[in-house]
């Protein structure tokens, strides 16, 4: 965030000077659109002292797409009825984007009339937001209290808080965006996953079992054969869907410290797969950043999701201990399976590895991956001390 090239200049600054920067702050973290709209309003009233804030949001084509207001009731806005059209004035500032502060809207000669039921307003302020030269929307106040109309030190106070708040809200727009990327992401992921492995396995469970009538005459004690790997089968793939929605779950794990998830992620696997897994943790335990935390948690999902996917292991272990050299520590993940090659295994659609040497990236830590057919895979992540 950019600091204010505007500070607030009057003699009250001090005092300004904070709530401009709690108005500031509460707009900062906000992720969803709808709250950082309404708060920009909440805030910039009180700021300027006017008795009624909105803001435009308008469309590409610079009609008015949503109208936030602040200052009036429910009952006052329904009674005005549909949104601002941008006639007169708030389409004048629309196409000129540029700020007016006006004495009063009454008498201006842009005016083009409030419909009925509309509250009197007088003194005006309006000021564009824009984010690199783009128009988000404007920012509208009237009716200062206490003065006849609004001063140049608001105007120069209210367009500091819209270049904040065009920030802001473009912030919370990319981040709706990519959250609705990653939802199409995790779908096309869950239905490429569905329909390569467990619908498979369950096709060619039912295609073993279609001649089993017939063989049951012919050949009773293959098809009792059939019939008792089917039902291996079908066990298989319901631990496979368990595997699967946990794997879909990771707000399971989310909040917890690294060991109470590592013990919860391990007992997982215990139940559901055959694979002998240990556990081995320091004491004390390293109790990093939840952000931390979260990547290395989804780091060990994704190793064992991996050894009960491809290795044909009969033991794995998880293991964490202090680092030999320096501060920190290491976490080993380790199988006796098949092994694979590491130079092949980046092959397109193959996501796990990619992302784990991301996140080993992202938090400042190291990894080496040591595996090779018939010798099992050893992952080694050093992680610093924070
Ligand atoms: N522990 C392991 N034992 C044997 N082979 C492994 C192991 N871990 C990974 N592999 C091999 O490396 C390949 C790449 O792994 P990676 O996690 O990147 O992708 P994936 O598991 O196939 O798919 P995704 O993780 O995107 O669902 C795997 O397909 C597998 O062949
Ligand atoms: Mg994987």
């Amino acid at each position: 965030m950019i600091s204010p090239t505007n500070p607030p200049a009057s003699s009250e600054a001090g005092g300004l000077q904070a709530a401009f920067d709690a108005a500031l702050r509460s707009i900062a973290g906000l992720a969803s659109v709808d709250e950082v709209l309404q708060v920009i309003v909440d805030r910039v009233r009180p700021l300027v002292g006017a008795e009624y804030a909105a803001l435009g949001i308008n469309d590409p084509k610079g009609r008015i797409e949503r109208f936030i207001t602040s200052g009036m009731d429910d009952e006052t806005r329904r009674r005005i009825g549909p949104l601002p059209e941008g006639h007169g004035l708030l389409g004048l500032i629309i196409r000129e984007n540029r700020s007016f502060r006006i004495a009063d809207i009454n008498v201006d000669p842009h005016r083009y009339g409030f419909p009925p039921n509309h509250p009197p307003m007088a003194s005006f302020l309006g000021v564009p937001i824009a984010v690199n030269g783009v128009s988000l929307g404007r920012l509208y106040l009237t009716n200062k209290i206490g003065a006849a109309e609004f001063s140049a030190a608001d105007q120069a106070l209210v367009e500091t808080f819209a270049l904040h708040a065009g920030i802001a809200l473009d912030n919370a727009r990319l981040h709706e965006q990519l959250q609705r990327l990653a939802v199409v992401d995790e779908r096309e992921r869950i239905s490429k996953d569905l329909h390569d492995g467990i619908i498979q396995n369950l096709y060619a469970v039912g295609l073993s079992l279609e001649d089993v009538p017939d063989l049951m005459e012919a050949d009773r004690p293959d098809a009792e054969a059939r019939v008792e790997r089917a039902i291996d089968s079908i066990h298989l793939a319901i631990q496979d869907i368990r595997n699967f929605i946990f794997g879909l779950r990771p707000g399971l794990l989310e909040g917890a410290s690294l060991a109470a998830g590592l013990t919860a992620l391990v007992d997982e696997y215990r139940h559901n797969t055959m694979i002998d897994i240990d556990l081995e943790l320091p004491d004390p335990v390293p109790n990093p950043s939840p952000e931390v935390t979260g990547h290395l948690l989804t780091i060990v999902g994704e190793s064992l999701s991996n050894i009960v996917r491809h290795s044909r292991a009969s033991r794995a272990s998880i293991d964490v201990q202090p680092a030999t050299a320096g501060t920190g520590y290491i976490l080993r993940i380790d199988d006796n399976g098949i092994g694979f090659d590491p130079d092949r295994a980046g092959r397109l659609g193959h996501q796990g590895l990619a992302n784990t040497r991301d996140r080993v990236g992202r938090i400042g830590a190291t990894m080496k991956l040591d595996s090779g057919p018939g010798m099992g895979t050893r992952i080694v992540i050093t992680v610093p001390a924070t």
